[in-house]
């Protein structure tokens, strides 16, 4: 869900005129008119054609046909503007919902199979969605480690994109997500693999799931949309669902990195003035992850830096 552009400071204030410093307003104005009246824009292209061919056929002044004709250039101009940006806006805007309502954002995003690849890793196409999963498995078999006879839970599967890949890798593999959506897709990817299990969650908790019965914990590609109370939260609750000497694996992007520091200037620049909408990242680092974890009791945790991620790893106490 997330481009990587480069970095782009939001403004000199001292080169501001204006003009420069309306314009956001007025393509924030424009654009909330054209979304909420998508026909405007064909109705003013047809009004300003129908004016210059009445100015043509008959006898008006000369600056009424020019007017005519720039108001034709730029309305047509707005129309397909607008027609391919309501093709590039793959997600909707969901301003009614906050981010903590974790259940209705996703579900809302994930209605059909196409959605949900989407929103889970921005690809459509079966082979490339696997392909997206591999650097995650490969992060998660070296740093977790995941080992054949684990017994692995991913809190926020989507549609199982790790998990199907992963299975094969270890005992046991459980999909726990907050999105039932999510979890029927997940469902269809994964038939025929015997190994495999999956959660609907209710609640940022894992009250489903009994207390020390995992090897290892992962959350890849999700805290980062989370508020930062729900990953400390969820820090918790996987240190309750591991086993002694458990791991826990947590990745996000990184916005001490070049390139997570490009996404993020690219939205702060995005986002000037709105709100954004519930499931946008919310950026972090090292530091934040890693106090989590040793808050909620972990030891032996590393950051591993693989640019636009930071992977956070630590180990559950063997004593407890
Ligand atoms: C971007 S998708 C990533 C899915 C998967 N981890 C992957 O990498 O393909 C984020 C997932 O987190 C789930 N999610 C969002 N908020 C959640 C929450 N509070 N608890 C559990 N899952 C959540 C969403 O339903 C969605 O499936």
């Amino acid at each position: 869900m997330n481009t990587v552009a480069p970095p782009r400071t939001s403004g000199n204030r001292e080169e501001s005129t204006p003009l420069k410093a309306l314009w956001p307003s007025v393509r924030h104005f424009g654009g909330s008119l054209l979304r909420t009246y998508p026909w405007l824009a064909a109705v003013v292209v047809s009004v300003s054609g129908i004016a210059v061919v009445a100015s043509l056929a008959t006898d008006m002044s000369l600056p009424y046909k020019f007017l005519a004709v720039v108001a034709l250039a730029s309305s047509s101009f707005v129309w397909g503007f607008s027609v391919r940006s309501s093709r590039r806006r793959r997600f909707p805007p969901l301003s009614h919902l906050h981010r903590r309502q974790y259940a209705a954002t996703w579900d809302s995003l994930t209605a059909s199979r196409e959605e949900a690849y989407s929103a889970a890793a921005g690809h459509k196409d079966e082979a490339e969605f696997r392909q997206s999963g591999a650097a995650t498995v490969q992060n998660l078999l070296e740093l977790a480690p995941v080992r054949p006879h684990d017994q692995v839970l991913e809190v926020g599967c989507g549609v199982a994109r790790i998990g199907r890949e992963l299975a094969p890798c270890c005992a046991t593999w459980t999909g726990a997500d907050i999105s039932a959506n999510m979890l029927t897709h997940a469902a269809r990817r994964l038939e025929g693999l015997p190994n495999v299990r999956l959660v609907q969650l209710h609640d940022v908790e894992l009250s489903e799931l009994e207390s020390g019965s995992f090897d290892v914990v992962y959350f890849t590609n999700m805290l980062i949309h989370l508020d930062e109370m729900d990953r400390w939260q969820y820090a918790q609750e996987a240190f309750r669902v591991l086993r002694p000497s458990g791991r826990i694996f947590m990745d996000i992007i990184d916005v001490e990195s070049d390139a997570g520091w490009g996404m993020f200037a690219h939205d702060s620049v995005r986002y000037k003035h709105l709100e954004r909408p519930p499931y946008m990242p919310r950026f972090s680092n090292a530091s934040e992850l890693t106090v989590y974890l040793q808050r909620a009791g972990f030891v032996g945790i590393q950051a591993h830096h693989r640019s636009p991620l930071v992977i956070v790893t630590g180990v559950k106490p063997s004593g407890e």
